[in-house]
């Protein structure tokens, strides 16, 4: 049976930051509140005119390279995003165009911050059976264009950023993406989303006013069920492949709040020197979250050849997912 590696990883993250000094000055908050409630310091945004597929190409450039590979060389364009250019074409599409690929397959994911976990899985089984052989999977986001600044329980969390996985078929058992767990509740859509602008409530003076195109969230709850779907989606991968949690050598959970994810990484029992967390620097960016941590992971040497690396993550759906790789040597 061929298997899927992982040939290279990028990202790109805009230069602008906005900090939490920055934020209190803009809603009725403090660096603070938001260091010791999310462990988030600062997050990317992206400058005015640019979108989601700026971003994804920047950081499908930087994965390529890693990979050895040109754009020209990719059988597929899978992009994961909620924040992407347009409702439509997606944005997979405004990539391949950015990347100057004239004729390839190309389609968005949407499955919010567990976007990227769902596209390495669809991925997988698109290389598995053919006829794809390099598979660009890209997650970015502008989540500042969807986020209500006026509202001070969400705006301190999110913020802009993308990366990319050059993904391959193999001959070689037993390494890359072993397996990925995703699953999906859409009977709470309520607690996480956007209620404006799709097919139910339209575009209209009304939803501007009453500020409905931004995303809305119940934190509380999210809070916990954050905490019991990754740890739900790690436990259940280790288990169905007989490995325990003393096999990883790293934890890479989506970034969404600091005791979310201390949280999740004491119910698996893991030691946080294992757990991979960037969310200071970026806050919660949605799909790109998992994307740009697997590729800071990989560049910074938190992850060797050989390594067990388990990927958690939870959003809007809601959709939760894991995946299981094991390094390449
Ligand atoms: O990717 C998945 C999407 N989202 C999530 O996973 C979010 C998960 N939830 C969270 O991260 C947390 O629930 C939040 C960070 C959103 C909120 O933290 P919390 O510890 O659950 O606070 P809370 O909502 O219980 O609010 C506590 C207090 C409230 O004031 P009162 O009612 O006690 O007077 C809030 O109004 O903190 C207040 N508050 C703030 N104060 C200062 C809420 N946001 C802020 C703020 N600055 N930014």
């Amino acid at each position: 049976m061929p298997g899927v590696i992982i040939r290279g990883t990028g990202s790109y993250l805009p230069e602008a930051v906005l900090t939490n000094r920055d934020l209190s000055m803009m809603v009725d908050t403090s660096d603070e509140w938001i260091v010791t409630r999310t462990g988030i310091k600062e997050r990317r945004i992206a400058p005015a005119g640019s979108a989601a597929s700026d971003l994804g190409a920047a950081a499908a450039r930087r994965a390529c390279e890693a990979a050895g590979v040109e754009p020209g060389d990719l059988d597929l364009i899978v992009c994961a995003t909620i924040s992407g250019d347009q409702p439509y074409p997606s944005t997979a599409c405004h990539i391949a165009a950015r990347l100057g690929i004239p004729a390839i397959p190309a389609f968005d994911i949407q499955a919010a911050c567990s976007g990227f976990l769902y596209a390495l899985e669809v991925s997988r089984h698109l290389l598995k059976a053919g006829p794809y052989r390099r598979v660009l999977v890209v997650a970015s986001e502008c989540m500042s264009r969807l986020t209500d600044y006026t509202d001070r329980s969400s705006c301190v969390l999110l913020g802009d950023g993308a990366g990319a996985a050059v993904l391959e078929r193999t001959e070689t058992d037993g390494c890359g993406v072993l397996d990925c767990y995703l699953m999906a509740d859409g009977r709470q859509a309520e607690i996480l989303h956007l209620p404006a602008g799709g097919s139910r409530a339209q575009p209209s003076f009304e939803t501007v006013e009453r500020r409905l195109h931004f995303m809305r969230m119940e934190g509380g709850t999210l809070f916990r069920l954050a905490i019991e779907a990754m740890t739900e989606a790690g436990r259940i991968l280790l288990e169905r492949n007989g490995m325990t949690r003393d096999d990883l050598a790293l934890v890479i959970p989506h970034q969404a709040n600091m005791r979310i994810i201390t949280a999740v990484a004491r119910s698996l029992g893991v030691p946080m020197r294992k757990v991979f967390v960037n969310i200071a620097q970026y806050g919660n960016m949605s799909a790109a979250c998992s994307a740009v941590a697997l590729d800071e992971a990989v560049r910074s040497g938190a992850i060797a050849g050989g390594d067990l690396v388990l990927m958690v993550a939870f959003g809007a759906g809601l959709t939760w997912a894991g995946c299981l790789l094991r390094w390449q040597t």
